[in-house]
C-alpha cells in the first residue's frame, strides 16, 4: 500500500486535511485522543459537536479543525471490546470505512487515524490493527483520490504491532 504509512506521534500535530477522533457516541469529548483533540482544537470544536447530536458506533461525522493544524476532524465512536461476540470487528471496520468515505466526500486528500478502540475501549491491539489495515487497504484499492493515509501511533510499541501486522497482509 504505497499511499499508506505508519508513524509515531501526536495526532493533534498532524498537518493534514483530516484527522480522525476516536470519540464516543455523545461526541461531547472525553479522555485519550478525544481529550487531546478537543484541548488542541479549542472550545469551538465542542460547540460544533453539540450541533451534531451524537453519532452511532461505527459511523462518522465531520467538523472543522479550528485551532488544530488539520482542516477537519472526523469523529467516529469505535466499539467497546466485550469479548468479540458483539460484532466488534464489523463495527471497527465500519469506523475506518465511514471515515475514509466521509473524507473523500469532503474533498480531503490526506487523512490521519489514531488506533481506534485500542485505549479506553480495550480492543486487543493485534486484532484491531489487522481490521484497520485490511479495511484501509481494501478502500485504497477502490479509491484513488486520497493521496496519503497514515496510522499515527502514540507509542513505538503500538507502531511495532501495526508494522508486524502490515507485513502479513
Ligand atoms: N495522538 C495519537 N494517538 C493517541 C493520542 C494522541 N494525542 N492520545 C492517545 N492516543 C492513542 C491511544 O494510545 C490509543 O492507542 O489513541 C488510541 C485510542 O485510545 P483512546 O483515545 O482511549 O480511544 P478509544 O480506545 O477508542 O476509547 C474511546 O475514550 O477518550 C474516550 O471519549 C472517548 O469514550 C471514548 C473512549
Amino acid at each position: 500500500m504505497q499511499r499508506f504509512f505508519i508513524t509515531v506521534g501526536d495526532i493533534t500535530h498532524s498537518q493534514v486535511d483530516a484527522i480522525v477522533n476516536a470519540a464516543n457516541t455523545t461526541l461531547l469529548g472525553g479522555s485519550g485522543v478525544d481529550g487531546a483533540i478537543h484541548r488542541a482544537a479549542g472550545p469551538e470544536l465542542l460547540a460544533e459537536c453539540r450541533t451534531l447530536r451524537g453519532c452511532e458506533t461505527g459511523k462518522a461525522k465531520i467538523t472543522a479543525g479550528y485551532h488544530l493544524p488539520a482542516k477537519h476532524v472526523i469523529h467516529t465512536p469505535g466499539p467497546i471490546w466485550r469479548g468479540g461476540g458483539y460484532h466488534e470487528a464489523e463495527l471497527l471496520s465500519s469506523c475506518y470505512r465511514s471515515c475514509l468515505t466521509l473524507a473523500v466526500e469532503h474533498g480531503c486528500k490526506t487523512i490521519d487515524f489514531p488506533s481506534i478502540s485500542t485505549g479506553v475501549y480495550a480492543y486487543p491491539l493485534p486484532q484491531a490493527a489487522r481490521i484497520a489495515l485490511t479495511t484501509i487497504r481494501d478502500f485504497l484499492a477502490q479509491n484513488d483520490t486520497l493521496t496519503q493515509v497514515r496510522m499515527v501511533c502514540h507509542t513505538e510499541s503500538t507502531a511495532k504491532i501495526y508494522r508486524n501486522v502490515l507485513v502479513t497482509l
